[in-house]
């Protein structure tokens, strides 16, 4: 029988990050392949067009072609529990993109070799290097042209300020590709283009298999990562301060499995998480977690919302009762749910780094902390800056209370971010991190809640939460103070540079781009 410990040792839990179209699904299916989690490829993008016809307001996610909702996935490979949280890379994403990453501990970066650090990459990079967390990089596409592989290390390291190491080196590019000399393990994956496969052969072995130009190109490559290059440190790694990047092709399958194997080994264990007592050890005894996404509408025929909750430390059981600290209730978990890429089940048991999903009868927020009767409390969730704002009206006053309680359901959930006025007058403002949100909202309103709304955009495009004096601001229409919804004082902003005016005229107000919610 497994005990507690072999269970956290062989725990993994990452979150895949990239800009559209860079290969996230695509490598998520190789993975997921090889993890005997699912049976032919497609079948994730089949997965979530059918999680789309099976839900109404996801139609707008299906007509724009993306995928607003992000899935956890489990399965077990050589040896290892693997969990992976799939996190959306469209550009119109909500804060939950964004909180999925405090649920992990390590990510993987998807860079398409053509178009190297994108934008959404940058955001989502710097979440996860906030919470210092290893962050590994697979360039994909190498089967098409792409650009030259040191430049895009550079690139990686200048855009976004984290030293790189290549475990592996590409031979060719695009049609001249011929496969990748793995450093780590000293060995070459000979890529067979005809047969879209792979052989691993030694160093030897790889001189037949490659013209000399090509052969020379790999060892000045080679000796140049060995002589100027920093060398590999696996604590810099853990640290978030070193990425080690694999080259490979996500379509052809070439170099995923070298990645997965060397990922898994690099990977750190579930890792403790800050609390009002200090960190919780993932070997401290006594279950507890904490939710960090709550979904709506996984199943369209009872309006249900699923609580997912990451396990940080202890074993939880199936039935199991456990304390709701915030509210000071005790609920018996009879009907926990995990995820495989087919499908949902009933979980017996699930240890640290582990992810489940509860059905929520509308008590849990974002952040409540789960245990096994401790009070203690997980802290560091922060709300992320909106980026979009806007004004929003009920249009029939009789539905005030539907209003009232649909803003709060879906404020919650994290779909939307609510302001008051600092009198606590009736308006209320709106922020959201992607302007789609907006979109979704109106349509939730009216479905779930049978109420219709009018939503005016605002100027403003930044959130700043203020500590200190407040700023005086009479009649500048640029920038405008409210309250979040916990009451803290958070300064709109029209931009950057009314920003910087402003700070230089108020040098008493500290602003902060999210709030900590302690
Ligand atoms: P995403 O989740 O990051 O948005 O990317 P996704 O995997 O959906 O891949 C985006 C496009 O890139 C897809 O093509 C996919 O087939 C292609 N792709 C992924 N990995 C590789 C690779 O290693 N090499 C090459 N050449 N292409 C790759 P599409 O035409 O947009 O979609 P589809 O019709 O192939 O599904």
């Amino acid at each position: 029988m497994s005990t507690l410990r072999d269970n956290i040792v062989s725990g993994r839990t990452f979150a895949i990050i990239s800009h559209p179209d860079a290969g996230k699904t695509t490598l998520t299916e190789k993975l997921l392949l090889f993890g005997g989690a699912i049976r032919e490829a497609g079948a994730v993008k089949a997965r979530r067009q059918q999680a789309h016809a099976r839900s109404d307001w996801m139609a707008i996610e299906q007509q724009r072609g993306i995928s607003v909702t992000s899935t956890v996935l489990q399965f077990h490979y050589n040896g290892y529990r693997v969990n992976l949280l799939d996190t959306p890379g469209h550009q119109d994403f909500s804060e939950d993109t964004y909180r999925t990453l405090l649920a992990a501990d390590s990510v993987v970066m998807v860079i398409d070799a053509a178009k190297g650090v994108e934008p959404q990459t940058v955001k989502l990079f710097q979440v996860a290097s906030s919470r210092h967390i290893p962050v590994f990089t697979f360039i994909n596409k190498l089967d098409r042209e792409g650009r030259d592989p040191w430049d895009l290390l550079q690139e990686i390291e200048q855009v976004l300020g984290i030293q790189t190491y290549p475990m592996n080196w590409p031979v060719g590019m695009g049609l001249d590709f011929r496969g990748i000399y793995d450093i780590h393990h000293r060995r070459f994956e000979h890529f067979d283009r005809a047969n879209q496969d792979y052989r691993i052969v030694d160093y030897a072995a790889m001189h037949d298999q490659i013209p000399d130009d090509q052969r020379h190109a790999l060892e000045e490559a080679l000796e140049l990562i060995m002589d100027a290059g920093e060398p590999f440190s696996e604590q810099k790694v853990t640290q978030g301060l070193l990425s080690p990047v694999f080259f490979g092709s996500a379509i052809a399958n070439f170099g995923v499995k070298s990645f997965l194997d060397t990922f898994l080994q690099l990977a750190p264990p579930p890792t403790p998480r800050p609390s009002t007592i200090g960190p919780i050890d993932p070997s401290r005894e006594g279950f507890s977690g904490f939710v960090f996404k709550i979904q709506a509408n996984m199943n369209p025929q009872h309006r249900d919302r699923i609580a997912f909750v990451r396990i940080v430390s202890g074993r939880f059981e199936r039935g199991m009762a456990v304390n709701h600290v915030r509210s000071g209730r005790v609920i018996r978990l009879s009907q926990p749910q995990q995820f495989l890429a087919q499908d949902r089940f009933i979980v017996e048991e699930a240890f640290a780094g582990d992810v489940i999903g509860l059905h929520d009868p509308g008590l849990f927020h974002i952040g409540d902390t789960l245990t096994e009767g401790e009070q203690f409390e997980f802290t560091g969730f922060p709300r992320f800056s909106p980026e979009h704002f806007a004004e929003i009206e009920l249009k029939y006053a009789l539905k005030h209370k539907q209003y009232q309680r649909g803003l709060s359901e879906l404020t919650e959930e994290g779909l939307i971010q609510v302001f008051h006025p600092t009198d606590l007058g009736p308006q209320i403002y709106l922020g959201v991190v992607g302007p789609l949100q907006f979109e979704v909202l109106e349509y939730r309103m009216k479905m779930e809640y049978g109420v219709d709304i009018t939503i005016r955009p605002l100027n403003y495009s930044i959130a700043r939460w203020i500590e200190g004096t407040l700023p005086e601001l009479g009649r500048f229409d640029r920038a405008r103070v409210v309250l979040d919804a916990d009451e803290q004082p958070v300064l709109l902003v029209e931009d950057e540079y009314t920003l910087a005016r402003l700070q230089e005229k108020h040098t008493n107000m500290r602003l902060h781009e999210s709030s900590l919610l302690v």
